[in-house]
This record gives C-alpha cells, structure tokens and sequence, in this order.
C-alpha cells in the first residue's frame, strides 16, 4: 500500500491496497427568491446528498508535454524539476539557495487537518493528504517553434542565477524540443524569427505527428499517462464559425480539410483528446473551441484553463474580495504591466493583448455579483489594462494597480500597490500544480451511496474547474458558476480532498474556545 502520511481513523473510511473510499454527506442549500410587498424574501432549504468517493492508489508514471517548451516558463519548469530531483544548491551574492517549489501550493502550503488533545493545531503539506504525484518522478518533454535547445532556452530566458544554470546546463543541453505547429496568422509577427523548428505538411498530417510524438513519449519513458500543457505564446482568438469549430466533428473535418480558423492551440487540443491526454490551456486565447470540449468529453479526457494565474491577477483576485466583502465600493481599477520578455514581445501586438485583455478583464465580476448593496444590477467598476513591452525589464514583469473605492458617507480610499512579478518563476510552480491535481482528479470518482448496487462510480467532469485557484479566466462546464475569489477557489481544492477523506469542510469555528 502506498505510503500515505495521512489516514483517517473513521468507519466511514476504507483503505485497500487500491483504493481510499469515503463516505461522506455533501450539503448544500437551495433557495428560492420571492419578492412579496415590494420586499424580498428568502427561504433556504438544507440538502444533502450521500457520496462514496474513491481516491485510486496507485500514482501512475506520468509524462509531461509543454507546448512552448523552449519559452521562459518551459526552460524554467524543465530546470525547476532538475534542481529539485538532484537537490541542487549554488551559491548567490546574498548567500547558498537551494532548490525548492515555494509558490507551489500542493509542495510548499499546508492545510490545517485539526488539533492535538493538548496542544497546538497540526498543519501538513498538502500533497500529503492523498496519493499525490512526486514531481520528481515527472518526465518531461514537449515541442518548440524555436529549435535550441533546453541549455540555451534556460540563457536566452534570463530567469535563473548564473550558477544554478551552470549546474545544469549539463542535463539541458541534451534535451531537443520536437517540431512544432507554426500559424504566422495566430501570434504576433514579431515571433517569426523564431520559428525555424516547424512541421510542414496539411493539417491532418501535422496533427499526426503530434499524436505520434505522444505515443513515443509514452512508450519510450514507458510511461502510464501523459499531460499536455500549452505554455507557448498567446495566440489571437480563433472565431468561432458554424460547420467549421462549433462540434466535435466539425472540428475534425474542418482539420481534415485544412481549415484556416483553427489554431495551433487547437490543434494540440485535439490531439491530446485523441491520444486520451488531460490538455491544460496556460495562455488567454480560446483554445477550448466548443468543438474542442465537445471532443474531450466524447474522448472521455480531461480539459483545464485558461492563463495562468501567477502574479497581478492572483493579488488582484484576493483583493477585490477583501474590499468587496468589507462592505467597501470599488469603483476603478487600473493596471499597468510593462514586461521585457519574449510573452511582453508578443503581447505588444494589438490582437494578442486582446486576448490577454479579455482574460485579465472579467477576474472581478463574481465578487462585483455578490454584493448587491454596492452594485446595483449590471453596475460595475471601471477597469482598464495597459500592458508595455520595456525590454530591459526582461521577466521581472512590473505590475502597478490603482484601486479606488469608495467608502462611508462619500469618502474614498485609493491603494496603490507596486508589484515585481519575475513571472515564470511565479508561473512555474502553478505549472506543476496544474499537473498534480490535475492527475489526481483523474483518480477519483463518485457514486451516489443510497443507489443500487449496480451503478457505476463515475468520475469529474471533463472541464476541471477545480483548477480555478490556478488560471485567470477559470474554464468551467457550460452554465455553472464561475469563482474568481482566491480564497473561495482555494477552499474548494481543500474541501474536495477533505471530502475524499471522509472529513467535513474546514469551518474556522473554532467554538471550542469561544463557548464557556
Ligand atoms: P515565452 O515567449 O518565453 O515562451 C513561449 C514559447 O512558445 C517560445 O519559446 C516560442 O518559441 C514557443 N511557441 C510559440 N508558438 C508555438 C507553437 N505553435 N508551438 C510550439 N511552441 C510555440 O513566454 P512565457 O513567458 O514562457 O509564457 C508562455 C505563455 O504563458 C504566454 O502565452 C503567457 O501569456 C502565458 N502566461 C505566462 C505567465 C507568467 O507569469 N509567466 C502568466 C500567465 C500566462
């Protein structure tokens, strides 16, 4: 049995060589709105729906496919894997680093699992509450327009001291990223220079050798399960066309016959879903055409996006929260970003910052829709994003935010905050998030437990918006709600792996103490 730091001494938790099952009672409330004498009136009823979760034990050998793998976050997700398998240390100006996965929030936060009889509250890693993926344990590979390989993209990217990438630039050097899928028309003009690593042919011949570089990989490093991650550049949005990316089987035929409107992101999508392989979406664009969803849920893989929520976004989503759950009004909200590195580059094209624009533009609309006593129906702050390319920056992207609000009997409050990102570090252990729970929500399925016997336990939706917590623009199923709130998105990730445990969501009542 796998080696669990965790377990939880409860009937309603099953442990076998292959499996964790727990019953657990999932509550929820329903409630209806009705509007008598000019006043609404609210009536809630409690509900509850009895679950058995299994959680499989068996952690599969995983690869992972970055698209973009030669980019600032591909070289430093490559390097950050190598620094921490091998536990590398080097010396900085400010004194001896070692390798960690700080920013990571299955490897370096915790979650509170209860108290001891006398004593203090007991905290643990997240990744030890369930079979949870090593990252060391993690093979890497994946495609690049660009053709140099790992070695130079670590010193093209200028993220790493010198003397971490002298320590591994002897690993780096020998991986090659594969040939990838070029559409000029997609991303930014500025990029063409560094496209001299491309497959030719139709697109159904390149979508082949696509799905044919993922068998390789699988077969080659013998692995169980592959994860693609598209980290290249943001690409402009695709237009969505009736008969050409609207249904699974438009998609495929329009690929078949070489349409122009689908774009390369796209185009790994499908074969991911083909190939039966989770595919996360780590840039803005909209990738997940309808017809790409549609055909990850025949395919019965997995789908995760969009845009990693690294730096700005991240703080941004904790903010509005904190100000809007305050009872205070925000009004106006700007950022400027200016960046100096090759994602900068290509977002200094107008389509491209639209689509970053977009992604960056809805990430307060569910906290502006809770609180109706600031905002009245369709009301919302202004909020605009400015994003420069300044080269000398390189990737310790700047982002300043203004937020106004106002406050009591018409006063205002402004915070301005100054905040250096270094983004891929920020964006790299959000990477490796994305894989862990990623996989482990590929572990785990449900069944309703007051059923017969002859249901079958059946797993989460292909659209996993429990990645939330780590994209900006959270891709969830068609009509549920979209949570943009760090904290909420955070207790979901907590919650559900509670669940898998048979324990009751964390509830901070802490009425031991506060009862006499
Ligand atoms: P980068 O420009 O350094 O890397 C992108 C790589 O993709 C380049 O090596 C490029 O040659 C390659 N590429 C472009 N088109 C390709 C294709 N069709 N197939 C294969 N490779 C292709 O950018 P960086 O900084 O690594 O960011 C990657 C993406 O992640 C960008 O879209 C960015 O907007 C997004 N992102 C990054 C965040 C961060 O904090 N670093 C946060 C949120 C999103």
């Amino acid at each position: 049995m796998a080696n669990l730091k965790v377990r939880v001494d409860s009937p309603k938790v099953r442990y076998s060589e292959d499996f964790i099952e727990a019953e657990y009672e999932y509550r929820t409330i329903s409630v209806t709105e009705e509007n008598e004498n000019d006043r609404d009136t609210y009536t809630m009823t409690p509900m509850s729906t009895k679950l058995l979760i299994r959680t499989m034990m068996k952690v599969p050998k995983l690869g992972l496919m970055l698209v973009g793998w030669g980019g600032n976050n591909g070289s430093t997700m490559t390097a950050a894997l190598l620094a921490n398998k091998l536990k590398l240390s080097w010396e900085t100006k400010e004194g001896l680093k070692t390798a960690n996965w700080y920013g990571s929030l299955t490897q370096a936060s915790t979650v509170k699992l209860g108290r001891k009889i006398k004593g203090e509250d007991v905290y643990v890693p997240i990744s030890s509450m369930l079979p949870m993926l090593n990252p060391d344990d993690i093979e890497i590979d994946g495609w690049d327009i660009s053709d140099v390989n790992l070695a130079e993209a670590m010193t093209r990217a200028k993220v790493l001291d010198v003397n971490l990438q002298v320590q591994l630039r002897p690993y780096m050097t020998q991986m090659q990223p594969r040939k990838s899928i070029y559409y000029p028309d997609f991303i930014a003009s500025n990029q063409g220079k560094r496209a001299n690593n491309i497959i030719m042919g139709t697109k159904a011949e390149q979508l082949n050798l696509i799905r044919n570089d993922i068998t390789q990989f699988k077969t080659a490093k013998s692995l169980d399960q592959v994860i693609v991650l598209w980290t290249a550049n943001t690409e402009r949005f695709s237009e969505i066309i009736t008969g050409v990316n609207d249904t699974a089987d438009n998609l495929l035929k329009s690929i078949e016959e070489d349409h122009s409107e689908i774009s390369p992101s796209t185009m790994f999508a499908v074969a991911a879903a083909l190939e039966g392989c989770t595919y996360i979406n780590g840039s803005p664009q909209n990738t997940f055409v309808p017809g790409a969803l549609e055909l990850a849920k025949k395919q019965k893989s997995f789908v995760g996006g969009d845009d990693f929520k690294s730096g700005q976004t991240k703080l941004k989503s904790v903010l509005m929260d904190f100000l809007v759950s305050a009872g205070i009004k925000p009004v106006s909200i700007v950022s400027y970003n200016h960046l100096g590195n090759n994602d900068g580059y290509n977002l200094s094209a107008p389509q491209q910052f639209r689509s970053k624009e977009i992604s960056k533009s809805n990430v307060v609309d569910d906290m502006v829709e809770s609180n109706k006593i600031l905002y009245k129906p369709g009301e919302k702050p202004d909020h605009c994003i400015v994003i420069k390319y300044v080269p000398y920056v390189g990737d310790s992207k700047r982002a300043m935010d203004e937020y106004t609000s106002e406050i009591m009997l018409g006063g205002h409050n402004t915070i301005v905050i100054h905040n250096t990102c270094e983004d891929s570090l920020l964006a790299t252990p959000i990477i490796l998030d994305l894989v862990i729970l990623a996989e482990l929500c590929s572990r785990i399925t449900f069944k309703k437990a007051d059923t017969d016997d002859g249901e079958e336990f059946s797993g989460f939706h292909s659209i996993l918006s429990i990645l939330s917590y780590l994209c900006k623009a959270p891709l969830v199923p068609h009509g549920t709600p979209v949570i943009n709130a760090l904290f909420r998105q955070r207790a979901a990730i907590e919650n559900i792996l509670r669940a898998c445990l048979s324990l009751p969501p964390e509830n901070n009542m802490l009425l031991e103490h506060k009862v006499d």
